[in-house]
């Protein structure tokens, strides 16, 4: 079966790159992304260099396939029933409310979809799960499809998705795998074979693997969790390494020659962020509780507990360099997404160093060469709103914060300068003829020379 026509539902760090990159490497397909947030499709629609996305590589790939193959709209209902498959990239959050509240993947946005997709589909459709979900949901999707579907076929399958934000356009290109499940029914292994036949005009066969459904949906967990366990691994005796007189990136270095370990994700950090590992390792655990798999939730669940740990001690290292005093004190923070190359700060661990400090009374000067000032202030109001405080209340606190336009802006006249993003720029500056000397560097990523004065590292 050779596919014509694919609609994908969420436009966003996921549904948008994604799909570029198909409608590249397949001119032969029209390929519409779809989303109910008309700001961020009339961006997909804008000029290259103002996408709602940032990632390198990315606004080429949209310059040679928007209007020839790739669409963006507004238009659902239209897209799905002119599409013969549809892709469901849209979030699926931790619940906030309800049963499972804090731990469990809230699906309504995908349940939402496929309600959708049936209210509106005239014609047999397969429908593709992007987002990442919690093992068995293509049971309930193919429930709520079959439900309201008017005699029409809906064929399943789960195709997660393993791009890391920053890398979105490389990992798309170069994928280490794609993974395809599918039910083995005859309709299954057709619909599985029209979704490889689209991913071999770029990768490789042999990394094209195809599983049953439940495989596909638990191995993107898994995975997420295993890159994630690695990252509190390593965290974990980052504080052991201190106690010692350890030094962490040799001991990652030594760990990760081992060819059976490897050596990618054993850099110590402040811990990790992101709008997946945290979400997804929950997920896991809330899983693992519902199967009664009681220790072996206790287990992921430590992965979480350690990536607190780590963010908490390092808002403490700050205070306690600062005499536990901070009382009016100007401190920098440099950057504020949640890795380099991306403009996300989703779950970023500078939000929450910034919460503690300014709960300690601090001023926060902060710097980031991508975040925009906006998204910093709601990133912070949505974490002080969740304390309880009034709006007034929080719109005062966060008088104590500037955004700055430069580094150099940033670090004049404070107290402390801490480092949270691993951004080039933190990396190159010339850090041993700065001209605020005197102020302490707390560096949360591990990449300021140990050789610099006044330096205190995670
Ligand atoms: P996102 O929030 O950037 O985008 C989701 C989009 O879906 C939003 O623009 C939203 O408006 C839209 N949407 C929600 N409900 C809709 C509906 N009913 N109809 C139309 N549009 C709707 O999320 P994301 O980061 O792209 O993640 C999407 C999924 O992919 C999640 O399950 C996530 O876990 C998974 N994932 C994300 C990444 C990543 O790096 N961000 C990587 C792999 C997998
Ligand atoms: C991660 C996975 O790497 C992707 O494969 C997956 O598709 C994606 O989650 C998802 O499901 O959303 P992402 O969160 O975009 O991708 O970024 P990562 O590169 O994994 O970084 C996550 C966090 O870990 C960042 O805060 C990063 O700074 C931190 N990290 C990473 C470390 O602290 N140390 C490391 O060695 C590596």
């Amino acid at each position: 079966m050779e596919i014509k026509s694919i609609c994908c539902i969420g436009a966003g760090y996921v549904g948008g790159p994604t799909m570029a990159v198909i409608a590249l490497k397949c001119p032969d397909i029209k390929v519409t992304v779809v989303d109910i947030n008309s700001d961020r499709i009339a961006a997909w629609n804008g000029p290259l260099e103002n996408l709602p996305i940032y990632e390198k590589g990315l606004a080429e790939v949209v310059a040679i396939a928007r209007g020839r193959n790739l669409f963006f709209s507004t238009k659902v209902d239209q897209s799905i029933e002119e599409a013969e498959m549809i892709f469901m990239a849209v979030n699926t959050p931790t619940k906030t409310e309800g049963e499972g509240a804090g731990m469990a993947a809230d699906l309504s946005y995908v349940e939402a979809c496929a309600k959708n997709i049936a209210r509106v589909s005239k014609t047999d459709k397969i429908v593709v799960e992007k987002s990442t979900l919690p093992v068995r949901t293509a049971e309930k999707i193919k429930e709520i499809l079959f439900e309201k579907s008017n005699g029409v076929h809906f064929e399943v399958l789960s195709n997660p998705e393993f791009l890391a934000e920053g890398t979105a356009i490389q990992d798309l290109f170069k994928s280490d795998r794609v993974l395809i499940g599918g039910d083995e029914t005859e309709t299954g292994k057709l619909s599985v074979q029209a979704l490889v036949n689209i991913y071999s005009k770029w990768i490789p066969k042999e990394k094209i693997l195809t599983t049953n459904v439940w495989s596909s949906e638990l191995a993107k967990l898994a995975s997420n969790a295993m890159l994630a366990q690695r990252i509190s691994s390593i965290n974990s005796l980052s504080v052991l390494c201190e106690k010692t007189g350890a030094n962490i990136d040799e001991l990652s270095k030594a760990i990760g020659m081992d060819h059976r370990i490897g050596s990618k994700f054993l850099k110590a950090s402040v811990g990790f962020g992101g709008s997946c590992f945290q979400k997804d390792i929950l997920n896991l655990v809330y899983l693992c509780r519902h199967y009664g798999l009681e220790e072996v939730a206790e287990y992921w669940h430590q992965v979480i507990k350690i990536n607190d740990y780590q963010k908490n001690r390092f808002a403490q290292k700050i205070i306690d360099g600062l005499d536990g005093d901070l009382k009016g004190k100007k401190i920098a923070i440099l950057g504020w997404a949640f890795k380099a190359n991306t403009n996300d700060s989703r779950e970023t661990p500078a939000k929450y160093v910034a919460f503690r400090l300014l709960e300690a009374g601090a001023l926060l000067h902060v710097f980031d060469p991508m975040v925009e000032e906006d998204k910093i202030r709601i990133d912070l109001h949505d974490l002080y709103k969740n304390t309880g405080k009034s709006k007034d209340e929080i719109d005062f606190i966060l008088k104590n914060i500037e955004i700055m336009e430069t580094l150099e802006e940033a670090i004049s006249e404070v107290k402390a300068i801490c480092v949270l993003t691993e951004w080039e720029v933190f990396k190159n500056y010339d850090w041993d003829n700065r001209s605020n000397s005197k102020a302490k560097i707390f560096d949360g990523r591990r990449i300021i020379s140990k050789t610099v004065a006044n330096l205190d590292r995670i």
